[in-house]
């Protein structure tokens, strides 16, 4: 037991849960994960259907207004999400400030935040028509924002959004259309995005979603709020591990090389780890990582890059780990990154676009727990405590008598 000086409970019993391995910080109708089982549900509909029989606009109108759209919802859905896809003239230059080479990511966590000055209308977050619309301009706008981040990386000029398309379609059109030529669209490739993006949605309280939340209980701005979503994601422990996947399978390099891997994994003493392994919730194969390793080969059959040597490092990989007595006692199996850094590369989605990419999904997730906690008839703001080890009282010494 605690002492009471280190961890005084203000009502009832406190507990000392660091990384909340243990703790529910609020009530959510949104997502379900079952870590034993390997199952995840959004509203209710298992991964798999929504991935495999539903598309964008389903799954995004399911987390947001809590069931799967009639035909007319689609419509005006997907309309009212293609007219809120434009950002303001006066936000494209944000982009120009920025160091030519700077990661995309770091410029997504500025460019969202600073939406919310223009957009003063969203700060009325007890009205649930701006509740929405708010929720509808992060959605519509990220895949503008996104790409418009790599066309300044690269030097390009930038490719506004198109009304024929559909969000995925517009996603790839805006990045890679240049205007010397015409971006035909592979239906494969746009259809991959699509699974992509419904696959990294939501995942319940995880690190960026709980950070919004918690950005959320102090009523901040929507657009303030995503913006600390997004630079939780940004870590190699989060989103950023599809990233540090692929770099982990270049450095491997060689089925070969394998064993060695996997023994510099067990080794506490090196600061190596599997990365797209384990996950604080899964004890199993995450269910994502099974329809994103069916992506994987789809995508790699339709861009011809069946041989691409990473999948075969990749595939041996998982085939050891998953029957070595370390990785199965400690439930590390292959989690939704370890698939998705391939595919994306064989897509063309450069490395540092990755996570921006998952950033772009996880905006749905990210604005439905933040509506729905917005909605709490009692709302409270996060406040965790802390357990204290420094020291109790001090006698103050004058700056002359230090040493
Ligand atoms: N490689 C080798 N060993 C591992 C790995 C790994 N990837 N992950 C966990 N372990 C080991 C730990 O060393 C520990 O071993 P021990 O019990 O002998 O001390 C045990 O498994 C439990 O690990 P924890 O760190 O306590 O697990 P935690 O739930 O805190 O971490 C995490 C989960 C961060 C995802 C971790 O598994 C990891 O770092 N994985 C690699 C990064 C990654 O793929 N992140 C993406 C997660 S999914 C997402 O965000 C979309």
């Amino acid at each position: 037991f605690l002492d009471v000086r280190k961890l005084q409970p203000t009502t009832g019993m406190c507990t000392f849960d660091p990384g909340f391995t243990s703790t529910g910080a609020c009530q959510s109708q949104i997502t379900f994960i079952d870590g034993k089982e390997g199952v995840l549900v959004y509203r209710g509909y298992s991964i798999d259907d929504l991935a495999e029989k539903g598309d964008f606009t389903d799954a995004t109108y399911l987390l947001l207004h809590g069931e799967l759209p009639t035909n007319s919802q689609r419509e005006k859905f997907e309309f009212e999400l293609t007219h809120h896809s434009l950002v303001h003239e006066q936000l494209i230059k944000f982009f120009q400030g920025f160091k030519h080479d700077a990661h995309p990511m770091a410029i997504m966590v500025g460019v969202v935040g600073a939406l919310a000055a223009f957009y003063s209308d969203s700060a009325d977050i007890g009205n649930p028509a701006e509740r929405m619309r708010s929720c509808l301009r992060l959605i519509a706008k990220m895949p503008t924002l996104a790409a418009i981040a790599y066309k300044t990386s690269i030097g390009q000029p930038i490719v506004y959004p198109r009304n024929d398309l559909s969000y995925s379609e517009n996603f790839l059109h805006m990045l890679f259309s240049v205007p010397s030529e015409k971006y035909v669209m592979d239906p494969e490739l746009a259809r991959a995005m699509e699974i992509i993006l419904v696959l990294h949605m939501d995942h319940e309280q995880n690190a960026s979603t709980s950070t919004v939340r918690t950005a959320g209980s102090s009523q901040a701005n929507p657009f303030a709020c995503i913006a600390s979503g997004i630079a939780a994601l940004w870590g190699p422990a989060h989103g950023g591990a599809n990233e540090a996947v692929l770099r982990m399978l270049e450095v491997i390099g060689h089925v070969e090389n394998i064993p060695d891997a996997l023994e510099r994994a067990k080794d506490k003493n090196d600061p190596f780890r599997l990365m797209g392994f384990g996950h604080r919730v899964y004890k199993t194969y995450d269910p994502r990582a099974k329809i994103m390793r069916s992506v994987c080969h789809r995508v790699l059959k339709a861009a011809k890059k069946e041989n691409d040597p990473l999948l075969k490092i990749a595939l041996e990989l998982e085939n050891i780990a998953t029957s070595d007595e370390y990785f199965i006692k400690r439930g590390l199996y292959p989690n939704v990154d370890f698939y998705s850094g391939i595919t994306l590369r064989a897509m063309g989605i450069p490395v540092s676009m990755y996570t921006v990419l998952f950033a772009v999904a996880r905006t749905v997730g990210w604005v439905s727990q933040w509506k729905e906690m917005a909605e709490d008839p009692v709302p409270r703001i996060s406040r965790p405590r802390q357990m204290y080890l420094g020291s109790m009282k001090r006698n103050f010494v004058d700056v002359e008598s230090r040493c």
